[in-house]
């Protein structure tokens, strides 16, 4: 059959795709854009919500070990200074002398994966000695700390320095007393947080990989300290089936379990889940093993204990802490590149687009930016009326669009591009005998529906996660 797909995009294909379908724009871009800064548009924002809502339903809504938490992204600064932040929050950076362009030390190691274990003189030893642009000499590596500041109140100096915050996890760990005091919550329970987070990368790159500007969510997963082990497995096994929800296939999925040596300051184990992406196999997720480094630190610094009494024995202990982390972009960028389906020859040979190149999105339904779209055969009376009034019942419940511009074909087309999983079209018929056709973006099967009973189809038919 010479209906067959073909090999995945290139970047450059898929980030012209995201832009033209209204999923990501460049930030600013009427004034030349903002490095490693993106906005998300129309089909963009709607499937970043989905992801987030699924995700929220999944840790939040649907387990009673967990509750939720929206810290502010400003925080009194001791909190960064007491988490080692602003001491370790750094990257080795090397500079050109001549051209003066920076670098990630680390970055430019062979093979070129990101090791932020490295030491500084590690890298003086290993790194690349010339500027992979000009081939000037690079400096000797020194320490970046990669959190944003910025002043609070009217007075800039030191003393009004606050950063932006590079994780959300830290909203979750000065707020642990307040969720125990006053959530009913007992051990092991967690917090989980969406929202945003900076980071001033020295190096950026590979479209929304790694931006300054982006969000996270995470959980911060509270056990009694010989738990930790079970908690660890548990919530590894729970982030496999969450990419698996949401289209990621397994042979694409790899854990990296980082050695001693190279986790992050706080970590006592690491497990770095990678995806292989177009441009190589790097970070989608972490799973890290926190101990109980940030509520001791934060007992110290701020006098107050964070410590708990176990109501059975009585015992007095400071929990420990396992964290699973998912940036929100990545997500969305490992999502849309595994449905992104290009199919040689089109999938159809019954209309004047047949031979050409289709690209179908085959999103899980939940994540669909739109469930459904409504498609009137003519532009005429009394379609108009009649497939506007369905467009507006379909609205109340999912986001639907509307589409009344050429082919039937074109059009169905244009929605498998965008992911949309129902296309409903409103034919001349359709007046007679109360209803519409159907139409699976997977399949391409057709099924007469009634009018009457089509919120009820849909919903039966949208996967219900
Ligand atoms: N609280 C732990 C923490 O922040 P991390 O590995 O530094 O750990 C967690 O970040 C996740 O946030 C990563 O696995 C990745 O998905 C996302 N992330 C980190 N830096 C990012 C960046 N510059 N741009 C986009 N996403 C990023």
């Amino acid at each position: 059959m010479a209906n067959q797909p073909v090999s995945a995009p290139t970047m450059d294909e898929f980030v012209s795709f995201a832009k033209r379908r209204g999923f990501i724009f460049p930030s600013s871009e009427i004034y030349g854009g903002l490095n490693a800064i993106y906005d998300m548009g129309p089909l963009g924002v709607l499937l970043k919500r989905n992801i987030q809502a699924l995700w929220w339903k999944q840790v939040v809504q649907m387990r009673s070990d967990m509750v939720g938490l929206d810290a502010s992204i400003l925080m009194n600064s001791k909190v960064w200074e007491t988490s080692g932040h602003v001491k370790l929050f750094a990257d080795p950076l090397v500079e050109c002398k001549k051209c003066h362009q920076r670098f990630r030390a680390d970055h430019l190691l062979p093979p070129t994966p990101a090791v932020p274990g490295h030491n500084k003189e590690q890298l003086n030893n290993e790194t690349m000695k010339h500027c992979p642009n000009c081939g000037g000499e690079l400096t000797e590596v020194r320490m970046f700390n990669t959190m944003f500041k910025t002043n609070f109140g009217p007075v800039e100096d030191e003393s009004s320095v606050v950063y932006l915050r590079p994780e959300t996890a830290q909203g979750m760990f000065v707020n642990f007393k307040n969720v125990w005091d006053t959530a009913r919550v007992k051990m092991p329970f967690g917090i989980a947080q969406i929202g945003k987070a900076f980071r001033n990368e020295i190096t950026t790159g590979n479209f929304i990989f790694r931006l300054r500007e982006f969000e996270q969510m995470e959980i911060e997963y509270f056990v009694r300290p010989e738990k930790w082990e079970g908690a660890f497995e548990s919530w590894l096994s729970w982030m496999k089936q969450w990419m698996e929800t949401i289209g990621l296939k397994k042979e694409k999925i790899h854990f990296h379990e980082i050695p001693d040596g190279e986790r992050a300051h706080y970590s006592k184990r690491t497990i770095d889940i990678e995806y292989d992406f177009p441009f190589g196999q790097s970070e989608l997720y972490g799973l890290a093993y926190r101990t109980d480094f940030d509520l001791v630190n934060h007992s110290k610094g701020s006098g107050q204990s964070l410590s708990v009494r176990d109501p059975e024995t009585n015992e007095v202990f400071t929990p420990h802490v396992i964290e699973p982390t998912f940036g929100v972009e990545r997500t969305l960028l490992a999502v849309l590149l595994a449905a992104y389906t290009k199919i040689e020859g089109g999938r159809t040979t019954t209309t004047e687009s047949a031979n050409e190149m289709e690209v179908v999105l085959r999103l899980p339904k939940a994540l669909a930016p739109m469930k459904a779209a409504v498609l009137p055969l003519s532009k005429k009376e009394p379609l108009t009326t009649l497939a506007t009034t369905i467009s507006a019942e379909l609205r109340k419940h999912w986001m639907a669009a509307y589409d009344d511009v050429a082919s039937i074909g074109r059009r169905y087309r244009r929605q498998d591009e965008i992911g949309t999983p129902y296309c409903i079209t409103v034919d001349f018929d359709s007046g007679a005998d109360n209803a519409v056709t159907v139409r699976d973006r997977d399949t391409m099967a057709q099924e007469r529906v009634k009018i009457t009973e089509l919120v009820e189809y849909l919903r039966t038919h949208l996967e219900v996660v």
